[in-house]
């Protein structure tokens, strides 16, 4: 498959699996409810994870429908073909995924009740998360020289744009009731206390018994090895199996093993531009 991407609203996106007619469909025709419940992140994130997390919860721990459904039919991504035709036969109340960047979210969002649990993730990690799976996933580019890669991620040449513009739109939503902020690095420091909020913040409270069930089921181990969550079938036109896998290291501070000291730099000095405007501290400041 030859890789192509195309701008949409200055956004670009893959051309497989997506196109100008089905963005345009979920941002300005798509149906919120009241009831959905958002998992939204930038790529490498932690999107797979939490879509994990909130499938279990929603299961009270019990892990028969994580181990039984595909993750993409549990959570699907509103915005690819694929993904919509899955949500809009989805039966309420649904559990939905995107990674689309707040300016192209769905409009009806606004004044629903529905809620959105929003993972980000150090820039630095997501970066190098984004560089090795982008060797395996069919749908985006070879990487190329870290050097090159570097560049596109800081000018959001990538899919679904710039990071520091994703994560500047959506925390702009900080403080707002249907609104949680979670970091990749809250999960890996304290899953129970992440899974907890979480809990809280969707009204569904579980016993302690049923927490170290959901955290259980959605480690790092455990979600390796269901081939429900591990994206093993996701078919090859899609992904080159032999070239990567989702569930790689699951760690946080990998960049150190990709990126030169003055790589780093460059980001943090893009990172710092960005956030000096929000007030939030994050686990990797
Ligand atoms: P690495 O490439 O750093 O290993 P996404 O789901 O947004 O595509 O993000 C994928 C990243 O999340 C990968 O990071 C993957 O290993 C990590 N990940 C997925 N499930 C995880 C889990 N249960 N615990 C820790 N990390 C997880």
């Amino acid at each position: 498959m030859a890789t192509q991407y195309f701008p949409y609203k200055g956004v670009l996106f893959p051309c497989f699996d997506y196109s100008p007619e089905t963005l345009s469909y979920v941002e300005s025709q798509f149906q919120v409810r009241d009831d959905d419940i958002f998992n939204v992140t930038y790529p490498k994130s932690g999107t797979n994870w939490m879509l994990e997390i909130l499938s279990l919860i929603r299961c009270d721990g019990d892990p028969s429908w994580v181990r039984s459904v595909l993750n993409w039919d549990r959570a699907p991504w509103i915005e690819t073909k694929t993904g919509l035709a899955t949500t809009l036969k989805y039966p309420p109340p649904r559990l939905l995924t995107s990674h689309l960047p707040l300016q192209l979210f769905p409009r009806s969002f606004q004044g629903s009740q529905a809620k959105v649990i929003y993972t980000l993730r150090s820039p630095k990690d997501v970066l190098t998360s984004l560089y090795h799976f982008s060797k395996a996933l069919r749908l985006y580019k070879d990487p190329g020289p870290v050097d090159t890669f570097l560049q596109d991620f800081l000018s959001g040449s990538l899919p679904y744009g710039s990071w520091f513009d994703h994560v500047a739109g959506w925390l702009g939503l900080q403080g707002h009731k249907n609104f949680l902020c979670i970091t990749y690095e809250e999960l890996q420091q304290d899953p129970w206390d992440s899974v907890r909020r979480i809990c809280h913040f969707l009204g569904k409270e579980l016993s302690e018994q049923h927490i170290s069930s959901v955290v259980e089921n959605a480690s790092f181990q455990t979600m390796r090895g269901n081939k429900m969550s591990n994206v093993s079938q996701l078919p090859d036109e899609y992904m080159d199996h032999s070239k990567g896998q989702l569930l790689r290291k699951g760690v946080c501070g990998d960049w150190k093993n990709l990126l030169s000291e003055e790589q780093s730099r460059c980001v943090d000095a893009e990172y710092r531009e960005w956030m000096q405007a929000l007030d939030i501290t994050f686990p990797w400041d």
